[in-house]
């Protein structure tokens, strides 16, 4: 792990160590696919190491067909070619996507859905124009209370309960944050056009929420008065919230504080004795990251990491921690926990209102330290 330094910025994809290791599929079509945690050394992730997340087969979009559709609650309703939507001022922003699922496979007991381990997380730099940019021009609406942004992909999703027949992709941002500097129309990923399978031509990137908002392959931007009740942000990317007592459903939103671990991996064997350095990334939604600590132990003592990036809102820091294995063999529980700008800690147990989603606790990892030669 090396400090985020004015290359990784410039030249979004050097580690051409990496060019031939590969994302690791949780399912081949529609395409989900991990990034290598244990492997990503840079700051901003490799494009061809960025995990993918797909509802649907991924469309096949033309660029000279390519066609942005705002309307909705706004005053002039337009639409736009992918040559105009580059003609706007654009900005460059980097920014960490986490899907709501990452980390699942470490919740017990065992839950359906796909499952993840911990690479459903990556970080990369984002070209685009602000969606405010857009809806200042269509002259928004004083009373539109949500930003609806649809792909252009569709299918029948697997969840119950199933929509009568096949639906697109569609989630709704907040008028607030919608409105916020930080959300862009991106058509550029780490300094190249989006890949087919991040969104190419154009996606939405929602900084600072969980990556289902951030919607790919966009085709439309609608205003809407009465908040949006669409099938991903009720049946499927939602979570109880109590109100007065009663479980009410809400639509999940702004990423979670959380740490991980890259290195060592879950049963990786180290030798007695020795300096291992620790290393990791953590990230959080509208806050920053302040303090990384380790344990080595399973929690009983806790010690400070150095962070290896600044901070920067929306963008992941990677922490290193130099650890002295012990001289003793055995099985040890390594875990990380951050601390964000209020003071808020990474909590140790998951949440069960969010379900099958935000597992952002301190995730365990158990390694070996064994001086054999079979490691
Ligand atoms: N947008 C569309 N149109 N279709 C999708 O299936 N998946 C969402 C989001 N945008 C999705 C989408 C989810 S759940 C995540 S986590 C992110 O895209 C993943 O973005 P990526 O594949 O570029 O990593």
């Amino acid at each position: 792990m090396e400090a985020l330094n004015k290359r990784d910025l410039d030249n979004p994809a050097p580690f051409s160590s990496f060019s031939s290791a590969g994302l690791i599929i949780r399912q081949k079509e529609p395409k989900n696919l991990e990034a290598p945690f244990d492997r990503i050394d840079s700051y901003l992730t490799p494009t061809e190491l960025f995990y993918i997340r797909s509802h649907f087969p991924t469309p096949d979009l033309d660029r000279a067909a390519y066609r942005l559709r705002v309307d909705g609650a706004v005053r002039h309703p337009f639409t736009l070619s992918y040559e105009e939507l580059r003609s706007f001022p654009c900005e460059t922003r980097v920014a960490t996507l986490e899907c709501a699922g990452n980390g699942r496979v470490f919740l017990v007991p065992q839950v359906q859905g796909a499952q993840w381990e911990l690479g459903a997380v990556s970080n990369a730099q984002w070209t685009g124009v602000p969606l405010s940019a857009l809806l200042e021009r269509a002259g928004l609406a004083e009373d539109a209370c949500e930003i609806v942004l649809e792909g252009a992909d569709r299918g029948m999703p697997k969840e119950e309960p199933l929509p009568p027949g096949p639906i697109s992709y569609v989630w709704s941002v907040p008028r607030a944050k919608a409105m916020r500097p930080e959300v862009l129309i991106a058509y550029q990923m780490n300094g190249r056009d989006l890949p087919r399978d991040h969104g190419f031509p154009v996606r939405a990137i929602v900084p600072g929420h969980y990556g289902m908002a951030s919607v790919k392959w966009l085709t439309r931007i609608e205003a809407v008065r009465e908040p949006f009740h669409g099938y991903w942000q009720t049946s499927d990317y939602a979570y109880w919230v109590s109100m007065d007592g009663k479980p009410v459903r809400r639509a999940l939103g702004e990423m979670k504080l959380k740490s991980q671990i890259a290195r060592p991996r879950v049963y990786e064997t180290l030798p007695p004795n020795r300096i291992y350095t620790v290393c990791g990334a953590a990230w959080a939604g509208e806050t920053d990251v302040i303090e990384i600590e380790v344990s080595t132990d399973g929690g009983q003592t806790w010690a400070g990491a150095e962070f290896l990036d600044p901070v920067r809102r929306h963008a992941w820091r990677r922490w290193k921690f130099d650890w002295l294995t012990p001289a003793r063999p055995g099985q040890y529980t390594l875990l990380a926990r951050a601390k964000d700008a209020s003071g808020v800690v990474q909590p140790q147990e998951h949440d069960h209102s969010y379900g099958v989603y935000v597992i952002n606790h301190s995730l365990p990892i158990e390694v070996f330290v064994s001086d054999s030669e079979r490691r």
